[in-house]
């Protein structure tokens, strides 16, 4: 992937602009009383994680679990490699997981399944910057979501191709 070839699929400002929009919703669905622990699923969610929180109303916690399914590809290997799930005790909390982008589920579906058995939360719920419905092989899908996406591999804004890009202020993809 060389960067002459690499076009905008979503500008900086959409972006920012619909993230706060986001945020709103999800102000709008918790209220802005009672607090919500909010998961960042690293690498890819950094950015979207930090521009998300700075419009969040209710007191948060922030937690981070570290998770990769790619490896050096553009395919999903179809396995998750948990680099880090550790996680303080959740019992009666809400919990918000907060990821880049649901492709085929997978990384998602494992991390659910890991909290479901692990962490005893009163509610968690999935917000993704995008989702590629078009990809998905698990019965999967976010309860808050920017942006739908075709099935084409994106980069920017923490997501990366074989561990670049991810510091692009924009969406890009290569033809
Ligand atoms: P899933 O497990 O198949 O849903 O894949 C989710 C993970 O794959 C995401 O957390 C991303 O890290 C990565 N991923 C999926 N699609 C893309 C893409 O278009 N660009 C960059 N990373 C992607
Ligand atoms: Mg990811």
């Amino acid at each position: 992937m060389s960067d002459n070839k690499l076009k905008i699929l979503i500008d900086e400002k959409t972006l920012v602009m619909r993230i706060k929009e986001l945020a709103d919703d999800i102000n709008k669905f918790y209220g802005t009383d009672d607090e919500l622990t909010i998961v960042c699923v690293l690498k890819g969610a950094v950015m979207f994680f930090c521009e998300l929180a700075k419009y969040l109303k209710m007191p948060i916690r922030m937690e981070f679990v570290g998770l990769s399914s790619y490896g050096e590809a553009k395919k999903s290997s179809g396995k998750v490699s948990a680099l880090n799930l550790s996680l303080p005790p959740l019992e009666g909390k809400n919990v918000l997981v907060v990821e880049d982008i649901m492709d085929t589920g997978l990384t998602l579906n494992f991390l659910l399944d890991f909290m479901r058995s692990n962490c005893r939360a009163k509610d968690v719920k999935l917000a993704v910057m995008f989702d590629k419905k078009c990809a998905r092989k698990y019965p999967l899908a976010p309860d808050f979501c920017a942006f739908d996406v075709d099935d084409k591999f994106i980069v920017g804004f923490g997501l990366d191709y074989s561990e670049l890009y991810r510091n692009l202020p924009f969406i890009g993809y290569y033809e």
